[in-house]
């Protein structure tokens, strides 16, 4: 770490106490208003909170919106995402799932992790589970089987590596988690990448006429994102 960085640091460090009591503040006005698809998507792409406290998703809104919709149309209990990253799209699941979601990502929650369990709505029973690791490793994904206990998920979000080999690996080590009539997703399906490692296009391409397929791209013409879904059959 450089002298800048270690300031940097140091100094989000200190501001954590102050961005927590805030991030949380806003998560309960949040949640004192009437349920809003809108506000959930706005709040999961731009949360109002900041340094480590920071809540993103990088996603085309349509594109998000349109399988939030998609989701909470099959009344989810349980949801699965790989890919955590800054926890937007973990603040849509938590509000639509009614028991669980598990969210996976190579790296840990951080400070984060009181706030990610603070986000399904206070009346629900929907509890948030953050697991730290390798989705590709078998160890990781028994500790999934283990936290799932014998249950299915209703959804899966596929958002963690996104090389070819990497996303068809979670496809395949993870599908048999989705129960029948569920949902699975990719994101940043479209050719047009910005960088070389996103290939989730590849696998997509391959897999998309195979099975009961669905796309939702903004723009034709765009680089990066653009889901695609899956449903099981
Ligand atoms: C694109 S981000 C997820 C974005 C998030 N779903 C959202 O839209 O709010 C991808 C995340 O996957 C994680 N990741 C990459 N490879 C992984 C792996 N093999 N196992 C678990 N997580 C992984 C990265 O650390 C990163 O945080």
């Amino acid at each position: 770490m450089t002298i800048g960085q270690t300031l940097k640091h140091l100094n989000r460090s200190l501001r954590v106490p102050f961005n927590r009591k805030s991030a949380f503040e806003k998560l309960a006005d949040f949640h004192s208003h009437p349920f809003s698809m809108d506000k959930l998507v706005d709040w999961a792409m731009k949360f109002p909170s900041s340094g480590y406290m920071k809540v993103r998703s990088s996603q085309v809104r349509s594109e998000i919106m349109s399988l939030a919709k998609a989701v909470a149309e099959i009344n989810p209990r349980r949801i699965l995402e790989i890919g955590t990253a800054e926890g937007g799209t973990l603040l849509i699941w938590a509000n639509l799932a009614s028991e669980k979601v598990i969210s996976c990502d190579i790296l840990e929650p951080g400070v984060k992790k009181t706030l990610y369990e603070a986000f399904p709505p206070p009346a629900s029973k929907c509890v948030v589970k953050n697991l730290t690791g390798d989705s590709h490793t078998k160890t990781f994904l028994e500790k999934v089987e283990t936290e799932l206990a014998g249950e299915k998920v209703d959804f899966l979000f596929i958002d963690g590596d996104h090389t070819e080999v990497g996303v068809e690996a979670d496809y395949n080590d993870y599908q048999h988690l989705v129960r029948s009539g569920g949902i699975i997703a990719f994101h940043d399906i479209v050719e047009k990448q910005a960088i070389p490692e996103n290939q989730v296009y590849y696998f997509w391409k391959r897999l998309k006429d195979k099975a009961d397929t669905e796309e939702f791209i903004n723009d034709s013409k765009q680089t990066g994102y653009g889901i695609g879904i899956v449903r099981v059959p």
